[in-house]
Parts: C-alpha cells; structure tokens; sequence
C-alpha cells in the first residue's frame, strides 16, 4: 500500500523538510489495521516504529498471567507515534497496542531510522528532541495518574457504605479531570433489578433516579464494553437515538464503564455543560483508572453485606430454634 500524500500532519516531521523529509517519507510504508485488531503483543520483539496516519490506537497491559484483563495505558491518534521504546532499547514491546478504530498506520525500521540518521545527524537530532518531548508529556501523565489513583484508590477502600464511596468516587473524579462541571455514579441495584444514580454533582440527574437498560448509553456500554470519549453530544453518531436523559445539557463527556465478573455493574460519567471538547482520552484513562476501584470497593462492599445478611439470618434462625 503507498503512502497517503497528505503528510502534513505528523507532528515528528514538523521541523523536517527538504530532501531529509523526502528521504524520511520514502522509509515509511504503510499499513492498515481493522478495530479490534492487535498491532503487537506486549513481550514480543520487533524493531519497528509506528505514526497514526488515521485513526485511533489503544495502549493497554495485562493485569493477569491468562491476560483476562488489560489496565488501559493511553490512547493515541492521528499524529502520534507508538512503538519507539522497543526500536530504541532494543527490548520486548512494554506493553500491547491494538486499534480501536480502524487505522491507517505509518511504520519504519530500527535499521532504516539509524541509516537516514547517520547520515543526517541532524535530523536525529530534530527527530530526537521531539520524542523526548512528548515522551516527558507521558510520564507527566503518567505521574499524575499515579498520583491521583493512590489517593483515590486509598479513600474509596476505605468507604463503609455506598453513599460514603459515590462521594470518594466524586471527589476522585474530580481530582483527576479539571475540567469537570459535573459527575454522575450510576450503578446496578440487584434489589429493584435496575440502574440507580447512586453519587451526582454539579447537575444532572437526581440521586435515586433509574435508568433503563434500554438507555442509548446503557446499550452502547453493554455492546462495546469500553470507555467513551464524546468530544460533542450534538453531533455524536454512537449515540444516534439514544433519549439523552442521563447526559441532558451536558456538551461533551467521558464514560468510563464499572466492569466485574458480574458484568456492567454501574457507570462513571464527567460531564461538561459550556464546553465541547472539555476532555481527552488522557482525561478518558484517568477515569477509568477511578472507575477501577469504585468496582473492585463496590463488590467489596456487596460481600460485606452479603456476609452481614447471612450471620443475622444465622443468629435470627438460632433464636427460634
Ligand atoms: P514499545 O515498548 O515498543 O511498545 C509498547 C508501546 O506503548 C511503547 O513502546 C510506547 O510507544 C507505548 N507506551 C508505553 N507506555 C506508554 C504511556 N505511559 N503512554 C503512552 N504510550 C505508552
């Protein structure tokens, strides 16, 4: 496959042009891959590098041996450049990447790059000092991620009831995404067999309120199980019919799904009402990273209950015998 002609918009060649450039592009080749597809596998070795031509790539590492569950790392799109680590610590890929769109993707070889460098040092200085720019941009997303759930994940555990979490859970959202206006915490309710808004702030529905399986966003999570970026309700095809009560007045949003054995047991939403395009997919991780241990407290607190039902019923039975 050829290469697409319109390449103004890489990012790693912006301060590229000349005969450098053209010899920069005549490196690349072209390739295309299917949503869903996976583009390599953690662990595996390879020296290639990758540009987003079109399209949306996931960054995700197994959190278990059988690689049942993945922790999502970044999500990156056109412009962005993946796969550079193992090109140039010669080691096994960190993690997997695999499209979440389909995606026309742009890659070039360990030995091609060192060519085109030694005989440019000065490219590989420009190419370079680019990578090292968005690479500190990672860790600082990655650092402030840190930060954000080891708080998080330290208050949520520590909740003894649901109304005490849906307010940890809150303030996590908050925490991690500045430009919320609001925040919403809908979860499964075994006991009326429906979901319930559970923690809210800043508007939006009303805590108690249900929510119909047949929801357009409830559908959408079930199908797809996966988080949701929307940079503009208006005009959002994934949501084409949806009633839009859950997200009423909000301009854009992101979704983050509570996901356990059970299946889709709630829903974590950040809302913003002036802004379209209030958040990122970095916004998108963030969430889900609070989503995590809203699930994994949610169940705890389930058991604890399950285990108080169970000794009064023990106690109830003894006392009439
Ligand atoms: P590599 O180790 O070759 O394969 C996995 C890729 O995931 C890695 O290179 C990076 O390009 C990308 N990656 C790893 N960690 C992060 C992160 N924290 N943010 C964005 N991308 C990452």
């Amino acid at each position: 496959m050829g290469i697409p002609k319109d390449m103004k918009d890489i990012p790693l060649l912006g301060n590229i042009s000349g005969e450098v450039r053209e010899a920069f592009l005549s490196l690349l080749s072209a390739e295309n891959a299917k949503a869903g597809e996976i583009i390599f596998e953690e662990g595996s070795t390879s020296d290639r590098f990758f540009i987003i031509k079109d399209g949306e790539v996931e960054i995700r590492k197994a959190v278990d041996v059988q690689k049942a569950r993945y922790k999502l790392i970044a999500v990156l799109s056109s412009g962005e450049f993946f796969g550079e680590m193992a090109v140039f610590m010669g080691e096994p890929r960190s993690a997997e990447a695999i499209a979440r769109t389909d995606a026309t993707l742009l890659t070039v070889s360990r030995n091609d790059l060192s060519g085109l460098f030694a005989k440019s040092p000065d490219t590989a200085f420009k190419v370079m000092e680019f990578l090292t720019s968005v690479l500190m941009e990672r860790l600082r997303n990655t650092t402030k991620e840190l930060a954000i759930v080891y708080e998080t994940g330290r208050q949520v555990a520590a909740a003894r009831s649901v109304p005490e979490l849906s307010e940890r859970v809150m303030d996590g959202l908050f925490g991690a995404l500045d430009n919320a206006e609001a925040g919403l915490l809908i979860v499964w309710n075994d006991f009326n067999a429906e979901y319930e808004v559970c923690g809210r702030r800043g508007f939006g529905l009303e805590p108690g309120a249900s929510i119909s399986k047949d929801d357009g966003l409830m559908k959408w999570l079930f199908e797809n199980r996966e988080s949701f970026l929307s940079f503009n309700l208006a005009n959002d095809g994934r949501l084409a019919g949806a009633a839009g009560g859950i997200y009423e007045g909000a301009r854009s949003m992101v979704v983050s799904p509570l996901l356990s054995r059970d299946g889709l047991i709630g829903v974590l939403i950040a809302f913003s009402r002036t802004r379209t395009n209030a958040f990122s997919f970095n916004h998108m991780v963030l969430l889900s990273a609070v989503s995590g241990y809203a699930t994994v407290a949610l169940e705890n607190l389930k058991y604890i209950q399950q285990e108080i039902d169970r000794n009064l019923l023990t106690q109830t039975k003894s006392s009439i015998l």
